[in-house]
């Protein structure tokens, strides 16, 4: 959606095709499917322009196109290396109907070699030419839109000089301020998307292992951010400690870079600990909890604030929010959440084992205590009159270090967050 969006938005003709009858007729219709910060605005112009297109079929849909986008899921297959069925299905699909010259895009983040596994499916059937290009995407969901018109970079992996020509013109309206676009081989940018899903995902899970280090040691690590933050070379973003990364992206993108690493012999041991401290870092809060409640939550009620995996998006894949739901209900807890824009996405996936409210105050109406999953920005400075009023005890445990311990002491709330002391 975004990638063909932001494309129309500058002029191109797009065509996205899609297997998901459902959705390709909201689209036709005007209506969209996913939430993301400006995206509706786009997609309004540019299909009322007639620049963007929707369509189920695949040979509609490529029939015209000098360049076609793979834009797939590569989810995790059983052991964790990125399944590769619905592009090289889609690719076999291409083999049987191109009949001329196009570029073929991998958007997708898939691993190292599959540039070429695309050509061998594509050429089963197809003996004209074409070139496959690596063009892996660094969009941030939440800011996807911003990021995708104002890319840090744009890689693109081909050794070809007429594809490299086409993606060049593609890509000009994007890096007019001069931002790099970053030639290199298929395999190369193929990694590279990779290794900065992981570098990033490693930065997250190290500021978590200090943030426990500080819970042990009586530091706090909102000090520490901040303290190795202005070293340009640490840099100051993602040193946010919290409940563990979740999405769609770094819980399946390292998982399948270490799967590789192994199919190559090699054992990528940072990795593997990356991995280790998220999957423990999603329950970080529930031993404090369920010490607050005497090891028994039976009867409990909780308010969660934030399912989303993280701020502005609907997303809600691998969210951290969905582990502390199993954990609170496991332990006899019942939960009542409020997400701005993920609750229906929830209720799609667990229906009602939990309760859901129409705003953030009314999920805290006879709870035990609040629990704080994503820091949306209506959560950071919230009516703490009207959470001491419909709260049955002033008790928040914030798994996103939204407030200062100060301000919350003064309050007089019961305060457990990631890192930093227990204010009681
Ligand atoms: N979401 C992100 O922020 C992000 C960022 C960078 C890279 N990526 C990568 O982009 C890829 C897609 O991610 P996404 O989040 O957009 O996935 P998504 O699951 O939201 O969307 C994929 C779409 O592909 C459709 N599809 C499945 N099989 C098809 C087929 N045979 N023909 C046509 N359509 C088909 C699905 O119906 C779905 O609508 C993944 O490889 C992901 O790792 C995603």
């Amino acid at each position: 959606m975004v990638t063909g969006t932001c494309f129309a938005e500058t002029g191109n003709d797009v065509t996205c095709v899609d297997i998901d009858a459902g959705k390709v007729s909201k689209l036709k219709n005007a209506e969209i499917t996913i939430y993301e910060p400006g995206l509706e605005k786009l997609f309004l112009r540019n299909l009322k322009e007639d620049r963007l297109h929707f369509t189920t079929d695949l040979a509609e849909g490529v029939k015209d196109a000098a360049i076609i986008f793979l834009a797939l899921p590569t989810p995790p297959g059983e052991d964790g290396s990125a399944d590769l069925k619905y592009i090289l299905g889609v690719a076999d699909a291409l083999g049987k109907i191109l009949t001329d010259y196009k570029v073929v895009v991998d958007k997708s983040t898939v691993p190292v070699g599959t540039a070429e596994k695309v050509h061998e499916a594509i050429a089963k059937n197809y003996k004209g030419e074409f070139d496959v290009v690596s063009n892996p995407e660094f969009l941030r969901e939440g800011v996807a839109v911003e990021d995708f018109m104002k890319p840090d970079r744009v890689v693109i992996g081909t050794t070809s000089e007429r594809a490299r020509k086409l993606m060049s013109d593609l890509y000009g309206p994007f890096v007019r301020q001069g931002n790099p676009v970053i030639f290199m081989d298929e395999r190369s940018a193929e990694l590279t998307k990779y290794a900065a899903n992981s570098f990033l995902a490693a930065k997250i899970s190290f500021m978590n292992e200090i943030a426990r280090l500080c819970e042990k040691l009586g530091a706090d690590v909102d000090m520490i951010r901040r303290g190795i933050g202005s070293d340009d070379r640490i840099g100051k973003r993602f040193l946010f400690p919290g409940i563990g990364y979740g999405g769609s992206c770094f819980p399946k993108d390292v998982q399948a870079l270490v799967r590789s690493a192994k199919e190559a012999n090699y054992d990528f041991e940072i990795l593997n600990a990356v991995m280790k401290v998220n999957e423990d870092q999603k329950l970080h809060l529930i031993p404090g909890i369920k010490k607050y409640f005497n090891n028994n939550l039976e009867g409990k009620r909780f308010a969660l604030w934030g399912l989303a995996f993280k701020p502005n998006t609907d997303d809600i894949r691998e969210a951290p929010a969905l582990y502390m739901i199993d954990a609170l209900i496991a332990g006899g807890a019942t939960v009542c959440a409020f997400d701005p824009e993920g609750m229906q996405n929830v209720k799609n996936l667990i229906g009602d084992k939990i309760a859901y409210a129409a705003n953030q105050y009314d999920a805290l109406k006879d709870a035990d205590a609040l629990i704080i999953a994503t820091e949306w920005n209506e959560f950071r400075t919230p009516d703490f009159l009207k959470i001491v009023t419909r709260l049955k005890n002033k008790v928040i445990f914030d798994g996103r270090n939204l407030f200062e311990l100060a301000a919350i002491r003064e309050l007089g709330f019961h305060y457990e967050s990631v890192g930093r002391a227990i204010v009681n």
